[in-house]
C-alpha cells in the first residue's frame, strides 16, 4: 500500500460466497438489508489476522503494543458505555412466553424481528460485512456444532479467530450442513461521511436476541465479549442448551480439568461458577509445591458441552479454542498459567498502557507502575483513586498458549467427567466443601446456589443472586425445564459423576477472605478427587457429606482445624433462611419446577431437624 493512502477496508478476500447455499442467501440477504461497503468473507488465516489487526491499528481501535515485551499483542479500549454483558437486553425469543421461562427476558419473536429489521436497514453503511464461519468444539467432533456469523466488526472477526476455529477449514467442515446464523452490528452506520470512532457501539439502543426454535442469535449496539462474540454466551450456551434438551446433553457454564495423582491416576473434572467466580483461576490451578508429583491440566475455562457416550460415559469437550479471561486480579502469585497464556498473541480490552508499551492491571503485580495510561485513555499514578483498568477488562489469548493445557483438550471424543463442582460467592452459609448424597440432591443443591454479583454483568456488584449451576443468564429455555433436564440423566443408566458444591468466597468479620483460595484450593480438589473415587467418604452433614479437618492434606500450609471447621460449617438458623430463599425463588417456575425438587427440599428440612436432638451430626445423618 502507497504511503500516505487511509485503507479503511480489507483487501479483497481470496475467496468470495461458500458452496453452502443456505449460507450464500442468507449473506445476500443480510447484505441487502445491512447496505454495507464491502462484503469479505474471512478465511481464518493468520495473514488475514495481521492484516486486520493492522487496519485497526490505523483506525485508532488496537494499539499494537511492543513487540519485545508482548510479541503480536494488541490493546483495545472500549467505549466506556459498552464493557460487559447486557443482561437486561437480552432477550429469549421463543415462540411461547412460557419456554423462555421466568427468568429470561422475552417478546413475542416476530414482533422482535420487525423491531430487529428496521434497526438493521442500513445498519452497516460505510462499514465491512465480515462474513465469519466458524466450528464450536474440535473441527470432526461428534459433539461440535457450525455456526456463521456476519459482523460489521473487524474487533470481532480477530477475536473469534482466537475464541474459535473459524474460517476456510470450518467452512469446508460445515459443507451443506446446518449452520446458527449469528448476526451482528456495531449499530453505528457511517451514513452521510459520518467519521468513525475508535470503539463503535450504539449507545441508545442494544439487543441480544435468540430465536432458539430457528436456532438464530441477532445482536445489535454493542461490540463487547458476550455481546458481539456470538460463538460464546449466545451460541455455546443459550442456543447450544435448547439443542441439548432437545438430544439429550449439557452445554454448560463450566471448565473443565484433569487432575492426575503421583501413583498415574486421572480424572476428569468439571465446575460451574458464576462470571468473574474463579474458573478460569480454578482451570489453571497450579498445585502447592507440598503436593509432589500432582498435575492440574486445562481443558476449557469457560464452557463445556457434556454428552453421554455409548457406554454411558458423560464425556466433555470445551467448544472453545481461546480463554475470553478476567484480566484483573489474575497475575504470577494467582495464576501463573494464565500470566504464560497472554505473553503473546493475546488481544487485551480495557486495561492499562505502560509507558514502555505493555500492559498492567490491578493484581498484576504488587505494585503499581509509577505511571500508566488508563483504559479510558487518561494519565494514571497509584495514588488517584481509580483503578488503571475496567473490573471486567478481559485478554483474549489463545488456548493452546496455557503451559497447563491438556492433551486431550482436543480429543473429538471429549473427555469423561468423574465429578461435578458447583460454587458460588458466599460470604457465609455455603461451607467449603460438600459432596452431595444422590445426583437428584446434588442437582437440587447446584440448583439453589447463589452469587455476590460481580462486574461481568452491568448491574449493582455485591448483592446475593440465585443462579442455578452458574446458568442463570444463560440457559436458553425455561430453567424449570432444564432442572428437569439434569434430573433425566438418573434414569438413563449412565455412568453418573459425583456432584459437589464449593464456596472459597466465605469471609470473617473484617470482610477477609478465610480461605487462601487459588492454588490451595488443590487440598479441596485432592479431596474430590479421592471421594469420586469411592477412596474417602466424608462425614455427613445436612446437607450432604465433608471432609474432616485430617481428610485434607495440610502440609505446607498452617491453618488450624478451628479456622477449618468454622469453614465447614452447616448453620442451622443461616440455612434457614437459606432454604426460605431457594423456595421463593423456585416458586417463580410453578408447574415447571420438577417434582423430585419438591423431595429433596423436604429431605433437607428433614435433615436439619434432626440437628435438634443432642446425638452427633454424624449418627442422626447417615442416611
Ligand atoms: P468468566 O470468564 O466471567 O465466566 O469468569 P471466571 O469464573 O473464569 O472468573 P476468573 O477465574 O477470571 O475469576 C475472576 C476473579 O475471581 C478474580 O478477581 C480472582 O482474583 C478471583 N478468584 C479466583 N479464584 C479465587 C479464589 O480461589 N479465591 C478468591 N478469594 N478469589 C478468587
Ligand atoms: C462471562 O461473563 O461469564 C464471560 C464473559 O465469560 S462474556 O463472554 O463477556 O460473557
Ligand atoms: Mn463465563
Amino acid at each position: 500500500m502507497k504511503k500516505g493512502v487511509k485503507m479503511n477496508h480489507p483487501p479483497r478476500s481470496s475467496y468470495v460466497g461458500s458452496t453452502n447455499s443456505e449460507l450464500n442467501k442468507w449473506v445476500a440477504s443480510v447484505a441487502a438489508l445491512t447496505q454495507p461497503s464491502h462484503i469479505y468473507w474471512c478465511d481464518g488465516s493468520e495473514q488475514e489476522y495481521s492484516t486486520l489487526c493492522d487496519l485497526m491499528v490505523k483506525s485508532g481501535t488496537l494499539k499494537k503494543l511492543n513487540p519485545e515485551k508482548r510479541p503480536n499483542s494488541y490493546l483495545a479500549w472500549s467505549d466506556p458505555s459498552d464493557v460487559a454483558r447486557v443482561e437486561d437486553r437480552t432477550f429469549i425469543c421463543s415462540e411461547k412466553q412460557e419456554d423462555a421461562g421466568p427468568t429470561n427476558n422475552w417478546t413475542n419473536p416476530a414482533e422482535m424481528r420487525t423491531t430487529l429489521s428496521h434497526l438493521f436497514e442500513g445498519c452497516m453503511k460505510g462499514r465491512t460485512m465480515y462474513v465469519i464461519p466458524f466450528c464450536m468444539g474440535p473441527l470432526g467432533s461428534p459433539i461440535a456444532q457450525y455456526g456463521v456469523e456476519i459482523s460489521d466488526s473487524p474487533y470481532v472477526v480477530v477475536n473469534m479467530k482466537i475464541m474459535t476455529r473459524m474460517g476456510l477449514p470450518a467452512l469446508d467442515a460445515l459443507g451443506q450442513g446446518p449452520f446458527v446464523k449469528a448476526l451482528h452490528s456495531v449499530g453505528m452506520p457511517l451514513s452521510d461521511g459520518r467519521p468513525d470512532v475508535t470503539w463503535p457501539c450504539n449507545k441508545e439502543t442494544k439487543y441480544i436476541v435468540h430465536f432458539p426454535e430457528t436456532r438464530e442469535i441477532i445482536s445489535f449496539g454493542s461490540g463487547y465479549g458476550g455481546n458481539a462474540l456470538l460463538g460464546k454466551k449466545c451460541f455455546a450456551l443459550r442456543i447450544a442448551s435448547t439443542m441439548g434438551r432437545e438430544e439429550g446433553w449439557l452445554a454448560e457454564h463450566m471448565l473443565i480439568l484433569g487432575v492426575e495423582n503421583p501413583e498415574g491416576e486421572k480424572r476428569y473434572i468439571s465446575a460451574a461458577f458464576p462470571s468473574a467466580c474463579g474458573k478460569t483461576n480454578f482451570a489453571m490451578l497450579i498445585p502447592p509445591a507440598s503436593f509432589e508429583g500432582w498435575k492440574v491440566s486445562t481443558i476449557g475455562d469457560d464452557i463445556a458441552w457434556i454428552k453421554p457416550n455409548s457406554r454411558g460415559d458423560l464425556r466433555a469437550i470445551n467448544p472453545e479454542a481461546g480463554y475470553f479471561g478476567v484480566a484483573p486480579g489474575t497475575g504470577m502469585t494467582t495464576n501463573p498459567n494464565a500470566m504464560a497464556a497472554v505473553a503473546k498473541n493475546t488481544i487485551f480490552t480495557n486495561v492499562a498502557l505502560t509507558p514502555d508499551g505493555d500492559v498492567w492491571w490491578e493484581g498484576m503485580t504488587e505494585t503499581a507502575p509509577e505511571r500508566l495510561t488508563d483504559w479510558q485513555g487518561q494519565e494514571w499514578t497509584p495514588g488517584c483513586g481509580r483503578p488503571s483498568s475496567h473490573p471486567n477488562a478481559r485478554f483474549t489469548a489463545p488456548a493452546n498458549q496455557c503451559p497447563s493445557i491438556d492433551p486431550a483438550w482436543e480429543d473429538p471424543e471429549g473427555v469423561p467427567l468423574s465429578a461435578m463442582i458447583f460454587g458460588g460467592r458466599r460470604a457465609d452459609t455455603v461451607p467449603l466443601v460438600t459432596m452431595a448424597r444422590t445426583w437428584e440432591q446434588g442437582v437440587y443443591l447446584a440448583a439453589s446456589i447463589g452469587s455476590e454479583t460481580t462486574a461481568a454483568a452491568t448491574g449493582a456488584v455485591g448483592v446475593v443472586r440465585r443462579d442455578p449451576m452458574a446458568m442463570l443468564p444463560f440457559a436458553g429455555y425455561n430453567m424449570g425445564d432444564y432442572f428437569s433436564h439434569w434430573l433425566s440423566f438418573a434414569d438413563k443408566n449412565l455412568n453418573l459423576p459425583r456432584l459437589f458444591l464449593v464456596n472459597w468466597f466465605q469471609k470473617d468479620d473484617a470482610g477477609k477472605f478465610l480461605w487462601p483460595g487459588y492454588g490451595e484450593n488443590m487440598r479441596v480438589l485432592e479431596w474430590i478427587f479421592n471421594a469420586c473415587r469411592g477412596k474417602t467418604e466424608g462425614v455427613p452433614t445436612p446437607i450432604g457429606y465433608s471432609p474432616k479437618y485430617s481428610d485434607l492434606n495440610w502440609s505446607g500450609l498452617d491453618f488450624s482445624a478451628e479456622k477449618f471447621n468454622r469453614l465447614m460449617t452447616v448453620d442451622k438458623d443461616k440455612w434457614t433462611k437459606e432454604m426460605e430463599s431457594q423456595t421463593e425463588f423456585f416458586q417463580k417456575f410453578g408447574p415447571h419446577l420438577p417434582h423430585g425438587f419438591h423431595g429433596a427440599q423436604t429431605q433437607l428440612k428433614s435433615n436439619f431437624r434432626k440437628l435438634d436432638s443432642k446425638v452427633s451430626q454424624e449418627s442422626q445423618l447417615c442416611l
